[in-house]
């Protein structure tokens, strides 16, 4: 990794006495709802130079201002990302494509006029937090989560963007995101968009979570787990699903949605690619209508649709929601094609066989 002039992570730890006993994987773990002994933070101060010096401080609740600028104009970006236990001897701990998000947390934050943490900046909290909290990765199939966020912390309620940032990183033991592994059922969203073109869609804000949440409440209504969301001008292509990316198995044609600028570019998405093309799948970025995805799951030459992202790696979708009409995806069942490109890529996140693109990066002290 590249080392710049930023400082060395401060580290002001708990004692073991006071530390948590971390869960093992028998125990019940919601999803992101267990958070470690220690968090980092590290701020951006002009009038201090910029950057201070990172610190993995007890997790704790911190103050912010009520007149602060993330509270009124929704300046926060954040990113999810996981360390891994090697399943070989070595028992090293990995993540995978840091540096993909490293780029897109500084994307997101120039999309929202946000002062970007540098790479190595961020890439160097990342491994010393993982390296801190290595008791909680959870073995295999489980991770440790990381949530990497940035808010803007200057206060006043004047409309402008903030000149002083905090970047904090929490992480979480993870088992599996969905309690059961089975596929999932999604609700084709006719009403709301999650983006537009030249909007934030591409960005990982929180904003776009929360004008989100009145359509998943709708799906929840319906009796799906998930929002499949299409394009905002014409309401027709279809974008994304939830929190991930979608693709649809034609054969030996995956197909999944160009990145158009309303589409958050996933990282796993971008590994599926290359891992179904490596196994000698042909794969499409195209346009994608709803109405020839639901042709096609009914004639059958659609023969699996899956969603793909950090949290769920790929989840299976199994029936789409239009409205009063349930469409089944291959007769509900858990295509193959999905499951062999979960299995490629959940390998190669937990160390088992080759990496001919150099994808593990192994956790070490900065
Ligand atoms: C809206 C959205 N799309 C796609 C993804 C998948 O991205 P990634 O594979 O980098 O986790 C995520 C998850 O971060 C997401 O929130």
């Amino acid at each position: 990794m590249q080392t710049t002039g930023h400082p060395r992570v401060l580290k002001n730890l708990l004692p073991r006495h006071k530390r948590k006993t971390p869960p093992s994987l028998q125990d019940d773990i919601p999803f992101g709802r267990t958070q470690t002994d220690h968090m980092l933070i590290c701020d951006f101060i002009p009038q201090k130079g910029g950057w201070q010096t990172p610190e993995i401080v007890p997790y704790a609740p911190f103050d912010v201002s009520p007149d602060s600028v993330v509270f009124h104009y929704g300046q926060e970006v954040f990113e999810g990302m996981k360390a891994y236990r090697d399943t070989q001897e070595s028992g090293q701990i990995l993540l995978f494509r840091p540096e993909q998000n490293a780029k897109r947390f500084a994307n997101s934050a120039l999309r929202l006029g946000m002062q970007p943490v540098p790479d190595d900046l961020f890439l160097r909290c990342v491994h010393e937090l993982v390296m801190t909290e290595h008791d909680w990765i959870l073995p295999n199939p489980g991770s440790l989560y990381i949530r990497p966020t940035l808010i803007g912390m200057d206060t006043g309620v004047s409309y402008r963007a903030s000149l002083s940032y905090r970047f904090f990183i929490i992480v979480s033991p993870a088992k599996n995101y969905y309690k059961r592994e089975t596929g999932v059922s999604v609700f084709i969203e006719r009403e709301h968009v999650r983006a537009v073109p030249g909007g934030c869609g591409e960005a990982k804000c929180g904003g776009n979570y929360a004008a989100a949440l009145p359509a998943l409440q709708r799906a929840r209504a319906a009796g799906a787990e998930q929002v499949l969301w299409l394009d905002g001008l014409k309401r027709t292509y279809v974008e994304e699903v939830g929190a991930m990316n979608i693709m649809f198995v034609y054969g030996n044609t995956i197909r999944t949605p160009a990145l158009t600028g309303s589409i958050l570019p996933g990282v796993t998405r971008s590994s599926i690619i290359q891992l179904a093309r490596d196994l000698g799948y042909t794969v499409e970025e195209t346009r994608l209508d709803i109405s020839d995805v639901i042709r096609d799951i009914r004639n059958g030459s659609l023969s699996e649709v899956f969603g793909c992202g950090t949290a769920a790696v790929i989840s299976p979708v199994i029936e789409l929601v239009d409205g009063s009409e349930r469409i089944e995806v291959n007769g509900s069942l858990i295509g193959s094609v999905s499951m062999a490109l979960k299995k490629a890529l959940i390998d190669l996140q937990f160390g088992r066989g080759a990496d001919p693109h150099g994808w593990r990066v192994p956790v070490v002290a900065q």
